[in-house]
């Protein structure tokens, strides 16, 4: 064989060795089977996958969809009792006209905390493989025990909850009817909120019509914006797929939240949240911001980063990031275009992780304005519910019942 003909075969394996190595020490510094994967189709296509309409929801064999399992769900959603003091359920953090979360940069948390964190949309949630800013919890039915007890969200005590349900007759035959059990198993409502969780789902938006086939469904402008998206303003690196989230974490270099600095009671809540996460002393007393994915592996280079947001349902989900600091489109917008800073020039507490994808981007305004139509895209019409019906607890005694108790006394 002539070197000619060796040497490109040589250049390529040496390239594929490279792009290996490089994927291995992401994955190890991820240390999630996703990333790897996510690596994997990257490294084959060579390009991140394109934006694609949303199919169905994934539905676990292990919890099927029913109907009565789902408006069980629904109610238990709504219902403040599967919580602490009975005052904060589901809804009251994620509001359908909220857009389903909660419209602070904070999310209110259980009375007497604000909590640590922006509140999320339940909407699609039940796309993602990990749940939460962090990927902290793998599925929606360890998602809702988690929140029903987290001290700055529900704050619920199983058993407490569990006799609730038991003491309420329409809870016992919802639950007797979909899960066969005599008494309300705690476990069962989780189910039951999932279910219901997995029919929140917006698969009709401009952006799924247009990529379906309906050219009409975008304005040239958003066109336009699509291209941009897809190209010189990169966000395609990781926004990408049918939910426009690679499911990966970065630091993309958000500031963090004034309120920690200013506000007594979310300080607290912060400094709550960093030693019920196992912080070390000196970084309970030092640490600034929040850490992030850190918390899931303990190691250094992961402070600071999240999961890539969908973009989906972002028209109505404001204010932005896990923090919540950026209250607009237009904010979020000229962050990316400054290459990761605030207006005032603020970045991630830990700049040694900031992503290299982020960088000055360069944009005009009005290559900005077409960007922000596009992203505009991503949401079709508000998802509205009212609440339902709450059932009642059964009376502990009747009145006359009380009145010969106290007639014996
Ligand atoms: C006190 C406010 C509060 C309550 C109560 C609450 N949540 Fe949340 N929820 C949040 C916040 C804040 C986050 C983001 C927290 C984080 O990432 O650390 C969140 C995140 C979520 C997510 C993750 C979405 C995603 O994109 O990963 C789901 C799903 C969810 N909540 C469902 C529920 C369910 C179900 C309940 C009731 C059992 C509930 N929440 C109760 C505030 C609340
Ligand atoms: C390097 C990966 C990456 C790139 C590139 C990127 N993003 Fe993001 N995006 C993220 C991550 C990670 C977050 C969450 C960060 C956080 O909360 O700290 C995020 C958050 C967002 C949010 C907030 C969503 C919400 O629910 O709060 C919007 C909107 C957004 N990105 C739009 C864009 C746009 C527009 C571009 C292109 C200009 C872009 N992103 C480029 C990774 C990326």
């Amino acid at each position: 064989m002539s070197i000619k003909k060796i040497a490109p075969s040589l250049v390529a394996a040496a390239v594929a060795t490279v792009v290996l190595t490089a994927c291995q020490a992401q994955e190890t510094k991820m240390g999630s089977a996703a990333a790897g994967k996510s690596m994997a189709a990257k490294t084959a296509q060579s390009g991140p996958p394109p934006l694609a309409p949303l199919g169905p929801p994934p539905i676990p064999p292990d919890n099927k969809q029913t109907p009565a399992k789902i408006e069980l769900g629904k109610i238990l959603f709504f219902d403040p009792r599967l919580g602490g003091d009975a005052s904060t359920g589901c809804s009251t953090c994620h509001e359908p006209d909220q857009g389903w979360a909660w419209a602070e940069d904070f999310s209110r948390g259980y009375p007497g905390t604000v909590h640590w964190r922006n509140s999320q949309t339940i909407i699609n949630s039940a796309y993602y493989s990990r749940l939460f800013w962090a990927g902290s919890v793998p599925s929606l039915e360890k998602q809702a025990k988690s929140a029903a007890k987290g001290g700055v969200a529900g704050n619920g005590e199983d058993d407490i909850m569990e006799s609730r349900l038991a003491l309420i007759p329409g809870y016992r035959k919802r639950f007797k009817d979909v899960f066969g059990s005599e008494w309300p198993l705690i476990g069962d409502a989780w189910r039951a909120i999932s279910a219901f969780e997995r029919t929140l789902v917006q698969r009709d938006t401009p952006l799924d019509k247009y990529l379906l086939g309906d050219k009409s469904a975008l304005t040239e402008q958003q066109v336009k914006g699509m291209a941009l998206f897809n190209g010189k303003a990169g966000c395609i690196q990781c926004h990408n797929g049918e939910m426009a989230t690679d499911q990966d974490y970065y630091n993309i270099g958000v500031p963090p939240n004034k309120r920690w600095e200013e506000d007594g009671l979310a300080q607290v809540t912060f400094r709550f949240e960093l030693y019920a996460k196992g912080m070390t002393e000196e970084g309970y007393r030092t640490t600034k911001a929040d850490p992030g994915f850190y918390f899931r592996g303990k190691n250094k280079w992961d402070k600071g980063k999240f999961r890539t947001p969908s973009l989906r349902y972002t028209t109505y989900t404001a204010p932005y990031m896990h923090n919540g600091v950026f209250y607009t489109m237009e904010e979020v917008v000229d962050f990316y275009n400054r290459g990761g800073f605030d207006e005032e020039g603020r970045t991630t507490g830990y700049p040694e992780n900031k992503s290299k994808l982020i960088k000055p981007l360069g944009l005009t305004d009005e290559e900005k304005e077409d960007l922000l139509a596009f992203l505009e895209a991503f949401s079709g019409e508000e998802i509205m519910m009212e609440k339902p019906a709450m059932p009642e607890y059964a009376p502990l005694f009747t009145k006359a019942e009380l009145e010969a108790a106290q007639e014996a006394k």
